[in-house]
């Protein structure tokens, strides 16, 4: 990469999925890393693994709702490199449920990691990148950025404000020598919905059902995002069949609007079907009880 003699990032959520892979790509290609993440053990021993000074690669604890934790990695880089080259705003979880059905735990939970978390990172760094009039923002959004499924509410919400928040800072920042791209994936199997927080326990299976069917890993996508970073592209959309469906909603919104609508339908009725199950399961279960009860059996309430 021309733009970038002295190769430098700094990549979030760089233990594990997407944010491992990118370090692993930039590092093949001679890139110095600096690793954030909450899940230190993970993050250190995938730096101890690759066995390279520390001013290669270090790894150190930001959790990305936490401003503090960000201005110290930003101290931290500086110290050790004096000055950075890209940063990557990679941390993120997932959530699922319906308008009445999720918590608004769940949407504080996602909003502050998937949205606000990408915001610390860009405050924090924007004054070094316009200092030295140089530097690229990479913002990973989603394909549910641009296209919303139904029951999806809050992770829709929060990387469709971090395709917002990159546009805005394209025209903040762009003018000043300072690159901006959003990436928007579709599927790609990683420990995403492990950690999800969903309504129904079946969503995990049906995510990881998705994942299954990528025609891309998170390699793949890690070596689109460092040739669109090369290339300083603004949208980087790397799944084609999600490409395709986006262009759709641009130019015929009508038909997205419908196909919107049969998924929603179709999503009610597998909700309903697996409350019914629960609910069978839960008077079978209570059923089982009553009878192995000797005092209930014998209709004894004393
Ligand atoms: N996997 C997919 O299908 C998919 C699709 C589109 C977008 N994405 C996005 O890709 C990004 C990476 O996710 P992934 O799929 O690799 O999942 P992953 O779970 O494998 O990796 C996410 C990483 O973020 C870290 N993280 C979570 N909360 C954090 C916090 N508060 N502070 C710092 N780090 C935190 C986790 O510890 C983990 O290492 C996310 O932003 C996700 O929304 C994933």
């Amino acid at each position: 990469m021309q733009r970038f003699p002295e190769k430098r990032v700094a990549i979030t959520g760089a233990a594990s999925g997407l944010g491992l892979a990118l370090a692993k790509y930039f590092i093949q290609q001679g890139w110095r890393v600096a690793f954030a993440d909450i899940q230190d053990e993970e993050g250190e021993r995938q730096v101890a693994a690759l066995s390279l000074p520390q001013e290669r690669a270090f790894y150190q604890h930001v959790d990305v709702t936490s401003e503090a934790d960000m201005d110290a990695w930003l101290q931290a880089i500086v110290k050790i490199w004096g000055g950075l080259d890209i940063l990557i705003n990679n941390a993120g979880v997932a959530t699922h449920g319906a308008i009445d059905q999720a918590p608004i735990e769940d949407w504080n939970w996602v909003l502050d990691i998937n949205l606000l978390g990408v915001v610390r990172g860009c405050k924090a760094f924007a004054p070094l990148f316009k200092q030295q009039r140089s530097g690229q923002i990479i913002n990973i959004a989603s394909m549910a950025g641009l296209l919303h499924s139904p029951e999806m509410g809050s992770y829709n919400a929060s990387k469709a404000g971090v395709v917002a928040l990159s546009e805005t800072l394209y025209g903040e920042l762009n003018h000043l020598g300072i690159g901006v791209s959003v990436v928007c994936p579709g599927f790609f199997p990683t420990a995403l919905a492990t950690t999800a927080r969903v309504t129904h326990p079946q969503v995990k299976e049906s995510i990881e059902r998705l994942f299954a069917t990528s025609r891309i890993s998170a390699d793949d996508i890690a070596k689109i995002i460092f040739n669109a970073a090369s290339d300083n592209d603004f949208y980087v959309l790397p799944h084609f069949t999600y490409r395709t469906t986006w262009w759709l909603k641009r130019f015929l919104p009508q038909l997205y609007l419908r196909s919107i609508r049969g998924i929603g339908k179709q999503m009610l009725s597998r909700r309903k079907k697996w409350e019914a199950e629960l609910m069978t399961a839960e008077q079978s279960a209570a059923n089982d009880a009553e009878q192995s009860n000797p005092n209930k059996a014998s209709g004894d309430f004393a």
